[in-house]
């Protein structure tokens, strides 16, 4: 038997579950669910991630205390998850005394390790508020090329990367006031003393080869950079306890979360911590978003080995979900919460359909509505459900056949897939899982069709060939639930009603179930009805309030604010204009930039040559999907030096940044290397 500690994320206290959270909610629950029916040990743990000057700014603006926020949206986020069927053996929370414990402990271990530095960084400062500013509370114009109302590190217009204090007439967007420079003592954690561990660990098999391969470069390009890991007061976290005024920076509390929300668990329970997070008996698995795949496989390895805890066994990493290929979007009506879904669908359908799309790769996935009707009432309801729903009704009275009829061998066929379904679940592999159950689904389906029960049933003299049909088709539907149950609980319950045993094992479907009573057919899952669908996609939108105008459709009454926000450039003549020379090209690789937020590294084809650029585009756009895109770029640019190597060139883009970049593209018929102009 395996002992399996199982994570996800923990999601920050700043903002409601919606369908794409749900991915890895539902991928981990569905990894639990199945190993505990394997008769593993597996504990799931989670908690809400609490602390940060967001929250603390939003409690703020609300008038009320940090405590009072983050209990408010726990309460909201361990509704939702319910309701969606994720089960955790314990929810914690970061802003807990069993937490705060752990950090003590980590940090004890960093000084004592000599791995602390301390170095004076400057900060913008908001006086009327009286507090410092995260870069994304300022706004100001670009020191290097003059654009206005410019985010705190990242030029929108020009792509330059800065420090808040470098902007030009910056403004605090908390207060609306001009923020001063102040000093302050940061304290840094320095993981380049971990360089070779973590370049061994990041290659030992734990991560998936894609994100291995990507940080194989990342370690021979350059040392590690400190990790900066306070804050100065004031700020929602705990007080650092030899660094009097100086809090942990919320990403140094996120993940020792894990290990707190197991403390309490064990407490709860009579289990010891150290069996836990110090025994090699126990697997730990995280599953966590390619986002922060730098936090679990960089600075948490360091902080667990610092301190002398277990190492994660695997870290599980997905992609992020678009809905028919899109990014979710508020204006469209596919930011979905939650609690929109459930007021809405059966939380069963999206079970099924994310189980549908997960690999183990660490690929983006998507919600095609379309098909997401279509897999849920051809595969949950035509192929399984109705299994039972022409059966069940006729063996009511006599229950099933004493002895299990003869089948052609298809409860053995059925039963011996059972191995290879567990594995493809074991790797993740749902989507393989859920592709063979359903090809046993359509080995059933012509059984029934054949024998016709609903024939049979006019034919008194055919009882016993009644029976023994139903009761075929009951086991073989009994087989196909019992590998579906990980995903689908509530199908599971329901079939464990009719059929008089509870799903609970994977054992279960070696072994017909016969001689006993059904009880009365009780409707299991309704087919999808769009019309619910677009009921919650039209409420979404409308919940989304700079959604309204979309709403209303388009309208050409172009406002002027973005012109008064940059106003036009002093007058050039066509020759200044010549020297820029524009160009088309291709992206043909984008990666994200471990150590910048913003930035994507890109690499242009101009045909015969390619270009490496860095483009502060990665909160507009996901990087995978760019690749293949042609772009217009500035091909004759100095190129520039900056932290993370040389960028060559600019591409052109409009918005004044953030999410709100956007990207200029040739129309169809344009080739890499033609300029324009
Ligand atoms: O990205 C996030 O939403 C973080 N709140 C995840 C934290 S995961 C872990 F490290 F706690
Ligand atoms: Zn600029």
């Amino acid at each position: 038997m395996r002992q399996l500690l199982v994570t996800s994320a923990l999601p920050y206290a700043n903002g409601h579950i919606h369908i794409g959270h749900l991915v890895e909610y539902l991928q981990t629950d569905i990894w639990v669910r199945f190993q505990k029916m394997r008769g593993h040990r597996a504990v799931y743990l989670c908690a809400d991630d609490t602390h940060g000057a967001a929250i603390m700014i939003r409690a703020r603006a609300e008038g009320r205390s940090e405590e009072a926020l983050i209990a408010e949206m726990s309460e909201a986020h361990q509704r939702d998850f319910a309701g969606f069927g994720i089960e955790f053996d314990h929810y914690g929370s970061t802003n807990s005394e069993a937490c705060r414990a752990v950090c003590h402990e980590v940090w004890a271990a960093l000084r004592n390790a000599d791995m602390v530095a301390e170095e004076e960084i400057d900060q913008l400062f908001d006086t009327e508020q009286g507090t410092f500013l995260a870069d994304r509370f300022v706004r100001g114009t670009c020191p290097k090329c003059g654009s206005k109302d410019q985010p705190g590190d990242n030029c929108g217009s020009c792509g330059a990367t800065y420090s808040p204090v470098d902007l030009v007439d910056p403004v605090s967007t908390l207060s609306g006031s001009r923020p001063e420079i102040r000093g302050a003592a940061h304290l840094f954690v320095q993981i380049e003393k971990l360089h070779a561990f973590l370049d061994e660990w990041t290659q030992s098999g734990t991560l998936p080869p894609e994100s291995a391969n990507y940080l194989k470069n990342f370690f021979l390009n350059e040392p590690l950079r400190d990790w900066d890991i306070s804050r100065p007061a004031p700020y929602f976290g705990f007080e650092i306890p030899d660094s009097p005024g100086n809090y942990w920076y919320v990403w140094f509390d996120a993940p020792i979360g894990y290990i707190g929300s197991t403390a309490e668990w064990c407490g709860r329970e009579g289990e010891r911590l150290d069996d836990w997070w110090r025994s090699d008996a126990t697997e730990i698995h995280h599953f966590i978003g390619k986002d922060i795949q730098y936090f679990h496989t960089l600075f948490w390895p360091a902080m667990l080995k610092t301190a002398g805890f277990s190492l994660p066994t695997q870290v599980h990493i997905h992609g992020f979900l678009t809905v028919d290929g899109e990014k979710m979007s508020k204006s469209r009506g596919t930011f979905i919460r939650a609690s929109k879904y459930l007021e809405h669908l059966d939380p069963e359908y999206l079970r099924y359909y994310y189980a549908t799309k997960l690999s183990s790769r660490v690929e983006d996935l998507d919600l095609n509505i379309g098909e997401f009707v279509a897999r849920v009432n051809s595969d949950l309801v035509g192929k399984v459900v109705n299994l039972a729903s022409r059966t069940a009704k006729f063996v009511a009275e006599s229950g099933l056949s004493p002895g299990y009829p003869g089948d052609g061998g298809l409860f053995d066929r059925f039963a011996e897939r059972g191995e290879e379904i567990a594995e493809a679940y074991d790797k993740g592999d749902y989507g393989k899982a859920m592709r063979m159950i359903m090809e046993l689904a359509d080995l059933a389906n012509p059984y029934v069709e054949e024998k016709a029960p609903w024939e049979l049933r006019k034919d008194p003299a055919r009882a016993g060939e009644l029976q023994d049909a139903c009761t075929v088709a009951l086991n073989l539907f009994r087989t196909l639930v019992v590998y579906l149950a990980p995903v689908l609980p509530g199908l599971a319950r329901k079939a464990g009603e009719l059929l008089g045993e509870e799903i609970v094992s994977w054992e279960q479907a070696k072994h017909p179930l016969v001689g006993r009573p059904i009880a009365k057919f009780a409707h299991m899952m309704q087919r999808v009805d769009p019309a619910k669908i677009e009921a919650m996609i039209a409420e979404s939108r409308e919940e989304a309030p700079e959604a309204a105008e979309d709403a209303a459709g388009p309208s050409w009454d172009d406002s002027g604010e973005a012109l008064a926000a940059n106003p036009i450039a002093p007058q050039i003549t066509i020759d200044d204009f010549l020297k820029v020379d524009l160009r088309v090209a291709r992206i043909v690789a984008a990666d994200e930039v471990p150590e910048a937020r913003k930035l994507v590294r890109l690499t242009l084809s101009l045909g015969g040559e390619t270009r490496n650029v860095f483009a502060g585009i990665k909160a507009a756009y996901e990087p995978s999907a760019l690749v293949g895109r042609l772009v217009v770029m500035v091909a004759n640019l100095a190129p520039r030096q900056m932290k993370f190597g040389l960028s060559e060139g600019m591409i052109v883009a409009a918005g004044p940044g953030g999410e709100d970049i956007f990207l200029l593209s040739p129309d169809e018929g344009a080739v890499p290397g033609q300029r324009a102009g």
